[in-house]
């Protein structure tokens, strides 16, 4: 496996491949990997010559009061993990190579994040919508895959890439969860003791409003009743938002209709956590 820190290295192995024909699929990170990035790095390799994966604890998409400082970095292990998986290119750039100075330019898609995680994190897609144009410009990816544990990330994402040309294929991977529900990431890591398994809650809450749904209950805020009763129904949770949103707009659904995208964020034992479920109407 390359392991590339510069853009300048990345672009002449781009080159090559260009010259041989080979098509890369880029798998975006910010490290501390677990099977929920794995998973994505299989779905690449299913569909290019090449992965490659990016790990870059992006500065821009965090706000001043979130975990950008103890975010974990766990570079070495995180390099083996690739190399057991077959990965071709590890890009793992400094920040000062990704912004030698402070960037001026802004990528928003306002329409797709007034709601859910983006009316909280406020600037947090504007960072994420700009790292990874500023990736896919510099990788050059035939695809990209990212994981629909961030909905609304990858729906930001999927527009980016239709509105500006990009010539990437968005592919989106389904949600890898623990034994009890609890989405994969890296920052479960945080999580410890009773508040681990409180966590199992938001997957719970998602399940019992797809359940309602199922059972015939169309109206949005009804459906966004039972998330939030459930989470309060766990006292180590403190919800954020819960949302019945269309999968394409993400407006909020007065009346679902064949499909809808359940959202939740939470708050456990201090972390921040969210969780979503795409239910498609019998
Ligand atoms: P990160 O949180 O490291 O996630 C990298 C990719 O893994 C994202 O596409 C995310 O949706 C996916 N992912 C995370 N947990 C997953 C799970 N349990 N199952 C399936 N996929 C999962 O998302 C980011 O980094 C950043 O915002 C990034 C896109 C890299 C831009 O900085």
């Amino acid at each position: 496996m390359i392991v590339a820190t510069t853009i300048r290295a990345v672009r002449a192995r781009r080159q090559e491949l260009d010259r041989l024909g080979r098509r890369v699929a880029l798998v975006p990170t910010m490290g501390a990997l677990h099977e929920g990035h794995l998973s994505l790095v299989r779905e690449a390799a299913r569909r290019a010559d090449e992965v490659w994966v990016s790990i870059f604890v992006n500065p821009t998409q965090f706000g001043p009061n979130e975990d950008f400082d103890r975010y974990p970095r766990q570079l070495e292990r995180d390099r083996e993990l690739l190399e057991a998986e077959g990965v071709a290119l590890l890009f793992a750039p400094t920040t000062k190579e990704m912004y030698p100075k402070p960037p001026s330019v802004l990528l928003d898609v306002p329409q797709l994040t007034a709601g859910l995680c983006g009316a909280h994190r406020p600037g947090h897609f504007r960072g994420v919508a700009l790292v990874v144009v500023k990736l896919f410009n510099i990788l050059r990816p035939e695809v990209a895959v990212f994981g629909a544990k961030d909905y609304q990330q990858a729906t930001v994402i999927k527009r980016l890439v239709e509105e500006l040309d990009l010539p990437v294929e968005v592919v989106v991977a389904p949600t890898v969860r623990e034994a009890d529900g609890l989405a994969m990431s890296s920052r479960n890591a945080y999580l410890h003791g009773p508040d681990r398994q409180a966590a199992a809650i938001l997957q719970a809450a998602l399940r019992a409003a797809a359940a309602a749904l199922v059972a015939g209950e169309r109206r949005g805020q009804v459906l966004e009743g039972i998330v939030a009763a459930h989470v309060a129904s766990e006292p180590a949770a403190r919800l954020q938002y819960a949302a019945a949103v269309h999968p394409d707009t993400l407006e909020p659904l007065e009346t679902v209709g064949d499909r809808v995208v359940l959202a939740v964020a939470a708050f456990v034992g201090g972390v921040r956590l969210i969780d979503n479920l795409v239910v498609e109407v019998p």
